[in-house]
């Protein structure tokens, strides 16, 4: 990873790709990003992804990201990148939960739902990028799982997540989930050349994610943040403040 430069006009070259900190991520990356779940993609990803990727490349199994969602999902649920909505079907809610999807792919949108009928959950299409339309203070949690490595930008782009959590779930609610680092975590054979790849394809942006900026991210918008590393995976868990900044 190479610095070439500090003042707002700042880049770094990562795997050949110029990353320029301070600008708008391009609609073809943001598009990249979500265009690979297609319907028939969504139909293998709980087993490619979500059982085998994750434990054999990644080396964070599903249980892990399980069992975050049931420290902290509550009664009124945003979900930002719903996939096919595998864990909002496991994970453990209370009586009666109002659920919002929120995803800018119409097929992972569609397949959510129907996997989560019994919730009648409002569906929202929506890039995280921009300002998402949902009320203020308006959910008990929000969760961002295996969002964020598909996000293009740096940690500063990235951030505009980050505040639409924050002024979406009440002072006091939780904000969680899990992404996929490229940085700071153990990363052992084949996930470097795996990740390599999908950056290429535009499939992953997480060329310039790392831990140290995960963790301080979280913590300048969010309290009693956690991140727990597993593999090159961070699973993450925060609460938002009183006083959203
Ligand atoms: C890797 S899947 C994760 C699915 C699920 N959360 C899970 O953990 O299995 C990423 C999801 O994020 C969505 N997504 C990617 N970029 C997005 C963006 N900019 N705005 C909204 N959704 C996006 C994709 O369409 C996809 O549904």
């Amino acid at each position: 990873m190479a610095d070439l430069g500090h003042d707002r006009f700042a880049k770094r070259r990562v795997h050949g790709k110029i990353y320029r900190m301070h600008e708008q991520p391009s609609a073809e990356d943001v598009h990249a990003g979500q265009r690979v779940y297609t319907r028939r993609v969504l139909s293998a990803y709980d087993l490619l992804v979500l059982g085998l990727s994750c434990r054999f490349i990644w080396r964070c199994p599903k249980a892990l990201m399980l069992a975050n969602y049931d420290r902290n999902v509550g009664a009124r649920h945003v979900e930002f990148g719903v996939g096919t909505g595998y864990l909002l079907d496991h994970c453990r809610m209370g009586p009666e939960p109002s659920v919002t999807l929120v995803d800018l792919n119409p097929e992972a949108l569609d397949t959510a739902a129907a996997r989560i009928a019994r919730y009648r959950p409002v569906k929202v299409r929506a890039d995280v990028l921009d300002r998402v339309p949902l009320d203020d203070a308006s959910a008990d949690s929000l969760a961002l799982n295996f969002l964020l490595h598909c996000v293009p930008g740096t940690w500063e782009q990235k951030d505009a997540v980050f505040a639409n959590a924050a002024r979406i779930v009440r002072p006091g609610g939780r904000i969680f989930g899990s992404t996929i680092l490229a940085a700071g975590v153990p990363r052992r054979w084949p996930a470097p050349a795996l990740m390599g790849l999908y950056n290429r394809k535009g499939i992953f942006h997480n060329a310039t994610d790392d831990l140290a900026g995960l963790t301080d991210r979280l913590s300048e918008r969010f309290d009693d943040v956690t991140v727990n590393v597993h593999g090159c995976v961070a699973v993450f868990g925060a609460t938002a403040r009183f006083a959203p900044v």
